[in-house]
């Protein structure tokens, strides 16, 4: 089977005694969830367990739970019948039926509703669901494993994750340390990322970070650990010229210039604690945003309704209500 090898490189503790985890729990038929920070390997650690396990020659599919609409989420992993929802023209197999036999990864599983969990466990629990717009039950062998950056178990005691499926993911949690943790990690991987791009330029040579980079490397906190650390390495490697002489110059962040814009982000609304009155809460915002669009389009009534996406005959209702008509 050809796949693109992936080398998953770290010798802290740390990372070490997770890969012994992970050698332990991969041959085991069973669902396994994955927590760790943002980027630190998550889906290289799923790949690593499917290839360990007794089902590393048939179907590993992946799937993003943040990257698809909570409405189209339940399709996607459990497939659908023609004419089950409005743009549902053809059958559709969901990823479960394409896992059959093998592993699915499903990232980011916090982001999914409470009836999508109820189907994942019982699929996990008797292999079984039904496709969208079918009364008919499909059978599948598929092993489960999930992931998430969130704290899960914090979100089950809220009832913001179903704890029954936590339970049974639960089996064997893999918690990815961050790269902060495991220091000992970050120059083996900034020289692997630094020749693989050193190879992908064509440069034949890379020759290595001099003291004060190293030095900064190990001193930044790497909120964004592995995929920060391959960014900024790749990167700076490109930048790099002068490839027969070590690197000397890092760009840790790239918009990091004089001349950077300045920021356009609004300041962040502020919510009030409640108890409040809702309605006259609602009511004064309403006079005041209408007040607002009438300054900015200079009292001119027809632009300050383009302004508040109303119709012209709505602001003036809104005008009325307020006492505000008489401009
Ligand atoms: N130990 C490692 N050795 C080599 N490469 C690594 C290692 N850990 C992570 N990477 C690389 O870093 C990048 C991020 O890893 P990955 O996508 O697995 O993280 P993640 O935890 O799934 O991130 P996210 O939470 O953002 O989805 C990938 O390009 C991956 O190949
Ligand atoms: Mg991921």
């Amino acid at each position: 089977m050809i796949r693109d090898e992936q080398p998953v490189i770290g010798e802290s503790p740390a990372f070490l005694e997770m890969l012994d985890q992970v050698s332990r729990a991969a041959p085991m038929d069973r669902p396994l969830l994955i927590v760790g920070e943002r980027g630190t390997g998550k889906e290289l650690v799923a790949e690593r367990i499917h290839f360990l396990s007794p089902r590393w020659d048939q179907p590993l599919v992946k799937l993003n739970c943040a990257a698809i609409s909570e409405s189209l989420l339940e399709s996607e992993l459990f497939g659908h019948e023609a004419g089950s929802f409005t743009d549902a023209t053809q059958r559709r197999l969901g990823r479960f039926e394409t896992a059959h036999g093998g592993s699915l990864f499903l990232d980011e599983l916090a982001n999914t509703t409470p009836a999508v969990q109820e189907k994942i466990l019982r699929v996990i629990e008797y292999g079984q669901f039904e496709r969208l717009g079918s009364s008919r039950t499909t059978t599948v062998d598929v092993r489960l494993i999930g992931a998430a950056n969130v704290d899960l178990a914090a979100l089950a005691e809220q009832g913001r994750f179903r704890s029954d499926l936590l339970d049974r993911l639960a089996f064997d949690v893999i918690t990815l340390p961050p790269l902060r943790a495991r220091r000992e990690d970050i120059l083996p991987l900034a020289e692997h990322f630094a020749m693989r791009m050193s190879r992908e330029l064509g440069r034949s040579l890379f020759a290595g970070f001099d003291p004060a980079i190293t030095a900064r490397l190990l001193d930044h906190p790497w909120p964004g650990n592995v995929r920060e650390l391959k960014n900024v390495v790749e990167r700076t490697i490109y930048r790099h010229e002068a490839a027969d002489e070590p690197v000397s110059d890092i760009v840790l962040d790239p918009f990091d210039s004089p001349w950077r814009p300045a920021s356009q982000t609004a300041p962040k609304a502020q919510i009030p604690d409640p108890p409040l009155d809702l309605r006259d809460h609602l009511n004064q915002q309403e006079k005041a945003l209408a007040q607002r669009a009438l300054d900015l389009s200079r009292g001119h009534q027809g632009q300050a309704a383009e302004l508040l996406g109303l119709t012209y005959d709505q602001l003036r209702g809104i005008l009325r209500k307020h006492g505000l008509a008489g401009r």
